[in-house]
């Protein structure tokens, strides 16, 4: 058997990394500022990782959600004191978007409504609920309609107004900043506005953290720069630093029913014991700050770069969109200088470190862009 071939893939084969360091199978270095699509969050391999991890699997790997699981409710408590939101409940899975899925099905059940508001150019995953609110119809079969789903453009409040006030919608689903799109951020001024519609409108605000999240913006959450509470938060990439792992952060007005949400895997005992050990790095080694200092180093060293259009994001989640003489920037930066980055179409570069980047490391990545760009 061979693989279906769905992803476009670059002739290289990592075997081994540590921290932003990865060896491929030929013995060749990289340095890695994708972090496999921002999901490594504390580094390749982290110590204190790799010991909690491999120990868990030496006591219990996997059971089902049956029985209790202490490993979910220390969890749940971590990440509601980590992320301000404690008086909030955890829902589990496995990927982003299963849990979007999740949050939009809990939406809809609390408000008895079935219609989404989404924006341009969002992503929210590729299952049938999270494609339907993802703005690219090339991802959609005709099996995945979203006849329930209206798109507006990101930071237009009339446009806004004029949907929700008709009542219809459960839920209003945003990423915290756009990834997929090319990083665009949704104005502190729109989230406030967005919340009071939906506060006046009875709509749910769900907000898609699954890249932005943990810690990622220079905050635990981007939406938390504009001061603005969601109804639910998805969870997911960083997460559990590779593992897979989906969450969702219900507000407490929502009431479980039995039955209505449920997973085989999500919550396992080995995925929360990741999830455990990533926040553990988190806290002990700073790791928001230190993304938030290591993104304001990246924003003023590309300051009036000639080979940038537009610098776009906060933080670790960066967008370097390129002048059009520019394009083919980011092969070059992989092939004749080792550097992994992420991309938004051919123009747009997108860096997404593991949040343990050194200032160091990043000066490295900013030296072999100036070095090709001059
Ligand atoms: C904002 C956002 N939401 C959802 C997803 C889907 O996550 P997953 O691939 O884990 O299903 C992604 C993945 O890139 C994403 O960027």
């Amino acid at each position: 058997m061979d693989l279906f071939k769905v992803y476009k893939l670059w002739d290289i084969e990592p075997v081994r990394a540590l921290d932003t360091t990865i060896w491929d199978k030929n013995g060749e270095v990289y340095t890695d500022l994708y972090g496999g699509h921002a999901v490594i969050s504390i580094g390749h391999c982290h110590p204190h990782y790799v010991k909690m991890v491999s120990e868990q699997l030496t006591k219990l790997g996997f059971y089902s959600n049956a029985v209790q699981n202490g490993l979910q409710r220390e969890l749940a408590t971590r990440l509601g004191k980590v992320s301000g939101y404690d008086d909030y409940s955890l829902f589990l899975c496995n990927s982003g978007a299963e849990a979007n899925e999740n949050a939009l099905k809990l939406a809809s059940f609390h408000t008895g409504r079935g219609k989404v508001l989404a924006f341009s150019k969002s992503f929210h995953g590729r299952t049938s609920g999270a494609v339907g609110v993802t703005d690219n119809p090339a991802y959609r079969s005709p099996f995945n309609t979203n006849s329930n789903v209206t798109f507006i453009p990101l930071n237009d409040e009339a446009a806004l107004e004029r949907e929700l006030s008709t009542k219809e919608y459960a839920a209003v689903i945003i990423e915290g900043i756009q990834g997929v799109a090319g990083i665009y951020e949704p104005t502190d001024a729109f989230f406030h506005t967005l919340r009071s519609l939906c506060d006046k409108y009875g709509t749910m605000l769900v907000v898609d953290e699954v890249q932005s999240g943990y810690g990622r913006s220079g905050l635990f959450y981007a939406h938390q720069h504009s001061g603005v509470r969601a109804d639910l938060i998805t969870s997911a990439k960083g997460m559990a630093n590779g593992i897979p792992i989906g969450a969702v952060l219900i507000s407490p007005d929502f009431k479980p029913v039995f039955g209505q949400l449920g997973t085989t895997f999500g919550g396992n005992h080995l995925a929360c014991t990741a999830a455990l050990a990533v926040l553990d790095v988190i806290e002990n080694e700073h790791l928001v700050e230190n993304a938030a200092k290591v993104g304001e180093y990246f924003k003023k060293a590309f300051e009036g770069d000639k080979a940038l259009k537009e610098y776009r994001g906060r933080g670790l989640m960066v967008g370097l969109e390129l002048k059009d003489e520019y394009v083919g920037l980011r092969d070059r930066l992989l092939f004749e200088k080792h550097y992994f980055t992420g991309a938004a179409g051919p123009k747009v570069i997108r860096v997404l470190p593991s949040l343990t980047i050194s200032e160091e490391t990043a000066a490295g990545f900013v030296e072999a862009w100036k070095e090709l760009t001059a």
